[in-house]
This record gives structure tokens, C-alpha cells and sequence, in this order.
């Protein structure tokens, strides 16, 4: 049975079980079919109250922070896979304690860290960041392959200063929403640049962007060229997505609090904002779908949606609807799970949205509402 959006308070984040059990049971399938490790990037998805029911399908993730791999420790159970751009050495104890692996940005940072690494009382598995430096990704903003990227590790830097000892696997992140086709053709580049120095590592993790649960995306061919790469290099593999896991899996409930007109644009000011709580649809950008609402239709009623912070820039639109909007009306905003709480602010003030699950047996069960204090909190 679909939500019954009338039982979810406004605003709040909900994320339907069905829908988030199917995505972890097919990236679970996945993982068992190609032998190979998938996490999940808590970048991309990180609502902890949830992972009760995770758990029950993986067994790992990735962070990019000591509070990430922290909350890997504490609410997954495991130690965590860190990368980070920069450690610094205030935190390195830190992330060592939290982390089963650990991946360098940078020659380095590694040598920075490599004999506190080698001391440390648990082995941690450490790692170099490579750029490739081939990409798919159209947006600049998410594309670490663009000229002067300050991530990961090129083939020439690597060519003149050789891999240090210590160094057991290689990470890369290049892709965005990929499919299996876009894998492959980086799996060459990464192949024909870097597996002179595949004889001296054990694993290497081929970061996120893998949108295994999209509707169409081929995971049969994605199992055989991971088979494949397993079987001709010998190295362990894992992939962390983010996006994957939370892929369509719940939406953001919001309500029309009253419409104004400017020059003949009529715009539904809502209780939520794009850029406080769906903040890439201004970065990337792109265009959320609303539940019974299309593009504009010539005839039919049509608006902008307004946040409800006071950035000019906070709408977007327009949509039509087929009945005039009005306040107290709901708008229901489709796929708003991933990178929308790990991001969030409460810039002006605006209460965060609660957030609530959807649960099995058709209940709304509410996992968190905020307050002044978490606003407050922030501040001072
Ligand atoms: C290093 C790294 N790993 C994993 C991910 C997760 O990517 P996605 O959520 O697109 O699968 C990202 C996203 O930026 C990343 O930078």
C-alpha cells in the first residue's frame, strides 16, 4: 500500500521500508553474486535511525570524517573505510580508532601518518586516493577529474615517487549516478594507468556513484566485469555508494502557507526551502517531481514554489497542478532521502524537517522532530 501522505506531519522526510528493504536486498544480491564488499557513503545517506534494518543486509561503510567513522563504530558496528581530503593530526588518533581502513589523498599525508599508522595498537589497512583523471561527470561541481582537481593521486606522481611501502590498496571516486557502462570504461583507464602497482596491494575500492538500484541500470553486467576485474587482478574489491541505498526511497512532505503574485508569477511559498532542506536542487541543479504535478501545461494552474527562508534565490519552479493551489495544501516532493538530511542547515532559523519511516505494516512511525535547541545548538 503507498503512503498515506495525510498521516505524515509537515514538513518531514519519510522513507518508505518496502522501498529501502528492495534497494538493500538487490545491492545485497549484487555484493554476493561479484564477490565483491559494498558499503554504504554515509555522505550520501546517513539517517542512523534506520540502520537496525540495514544492517540486516550489509555490514560496513564509508566516512569521510572522524564523526562519520564514529558513527560507522558506533551505529553499524564495525570500524569504518575513512577517506578524507586532509587528516589532521589532532584527529588521526581518532580516525585510526574508528577505522579498518584508512585512504591518503595524498603521498604526503601518508608519509605525514605512516609511522603513528604502523604503532597503532589494531592494524588499519591503509590506502592512496588516484586520480585517474577520466571522468563521465558532466557537472564541474561533482567531477574530481577536472584540471587542477586537488583529489587523489596521478599516474605521473606516482611514476616519479614510486608506491611506499605500507600502502595496500588504491580508492578512486569518479563517477555520479553511473551505470555499469560508465564503470567499465574507467576500469580501462584505471587498468591501463595503474596496474603496474596492482602486484603490491590487496584491495582497491572503486568508490560510489554505482546507481545499481536506478530502474534499468544492468546489474547483471555490472557482476561480470567485477568478476572479471577480481579474477584478472586478484584484488579485493568494494564499492560505497551512497545514493544507491536511498535511491527512491522516500519523499518530503511539505504544505502550501499561502500564494503571492509578482508581474503575473504566482508563487505557492511553502514550509520547507530548497536551500536549507533540498539544497542540490540549487547546486547541481536540478528539478524535483512532485506527486500529481507536471511541467507547466498552457490552461492549466501553474507556480513557482517558494522556500521559507529569505533567499531571494529560494524557489524554483514552475510546475502545474490540476487545481488551483491553496494554503494548507500538500506538496509532496519525490526522492528526497539521499543527500538531502546529511546536508540540511538551519539557515534563518527554519525548523528542520522532522523525519519519520513508513514502516511495513502501513504505520507512520516518527524518528525525530527538532527544536529551538538544535537550531540554537549550532550557533554558540
Ligand atoms: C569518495 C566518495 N565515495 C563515495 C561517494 C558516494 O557517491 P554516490 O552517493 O554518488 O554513490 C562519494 C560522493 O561524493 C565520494 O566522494
Amino acid at each position: 500500500m503507498p503512503i498515506d501522505y495525510s498521516r505524515i506531519p509537515s514538513p518531514c522526510y519519510v522513507i518508505e521500508e518496502e522501498r529501502f528493504r528492495r534497494n538493500l536486498a538487490l545491492i545485497k544480491r549484487v555484493s554476493e553474486e561479484s564477490g565483491t564488499e559494498i558499503i554504504l557513503a554515509f555522505k550520501g545517506f546517513a539517517m542512523w535511525g534506520v540502520f537496525p534494518i540495514l544492517k540486516e543486509y550489509i555490514n560496513g561503510a564509508s566516512a569521510s570524517s572522524p564523526d562519520e567513522a564514529r558513527l560507522c563504530f558506533e551505529e553499524i558496528g564495525v570500524p569504518a573505510h575513512t577517506y578524507s581530503p586532509v587528516y589532521k593530526a589532532a584527529d588521526f588518533e581518532s580516525i585510526l580508532k574508528y577505522s579498518s581502513h584508512v585512504t591518503f589523498n595524498s603521498l604526503a599525508q601518508f608519509h605525514k601518518y605512516s609511522t603513528i599508522l604502523s604503532h597503532f595498537l589494531r592494524k588499519v589497512s591503509a590506502g592512496l586516493r588516484i586520480n585517474p583523471e577520466y571522468s563521465e561527470i558532466g557537472h564541474d561541481i561533482y567531477n574530481p577529474c577536472s584540471p587542477g582537481s586537488r583529489l587523489g593521486t596521478t599516474v605521473d606522481d606516482l611514476l616519479k615517487k614510486g608506491i611506499p611501502d605500507g600502502i595496500e590498496g588504491l580508492h578512486f571516486h569518479v563517477l555520479f549516478e553511473s551505470d555499469s557502462y560508465a564503470l567499465e570504461k574507467v576500469l580501462e583507464v584505471v587498468e591501463l594507468k595503474f596496474s603496474r602497482f596492482f602486484h603490491r596491494l590487496k584491495w582497491i575500492n572503486m568508490g560510489g556513484g554505482h546507481l545499481m538500484t536506478r530502474k534499468g541500470y544492468d546489474t547483471e553486467h555490472l557482476v561480470k566485469i567485477l568478476k572479471r576485474f577480481r579474477e584478472r587482478t586478484g584484488l579485493h574489491i568494494i564499492l560505497e555508494p551512497g545514493s544507491a541505498y536511498a535511491w527512491e526511497t522516500g519523499e518530503l512532505v511539505s504544505t502550501v502557507e499561502d500564494i503571492v503574485e509578482n508581474k503575473g508569477i504566482r508563487t505557492a511559498i511553502l514550509d520547507v526551502s530548497f536551500t536549507a532542506h533540498m539544497p542540490d536542487c540549487l547546486e547541481m541543479p536540478y528539478k524535483p517531481k512532485i506527486i500529481s504535478a507536471t511541467d507547466p501545461v498552457h490552461g492549466k494552474p501553474t507556480y513557482r514554489l517558494g522556500g521559507n527562508s529569505c533567499l531571494s534565490g529560494d524557489f524554483m519552479g514552475e510546475w502545474s497542478f490540476e487545481n488551483e493551489l491553496k494554503p494548507g495544501d500538500r506538496i509532496i516532493f519525490l526522492d528526497m532521502i539521499h543527500y538531502t538530511m546529511v546536508k540540511t542547515t538551519t539557515f534563518n532559523g527554519v525548523r528542520h524537517p522532522s523525519i519519520g519511516i513508513w514502516t511495513l505494516d502501513n504505520k507512520f512511525r516518527l524518528i525525530k522532530e527538532f527544536g529551538y535547541g538544535d537550531y540554537k545548538n549550532r550557533l554558540s
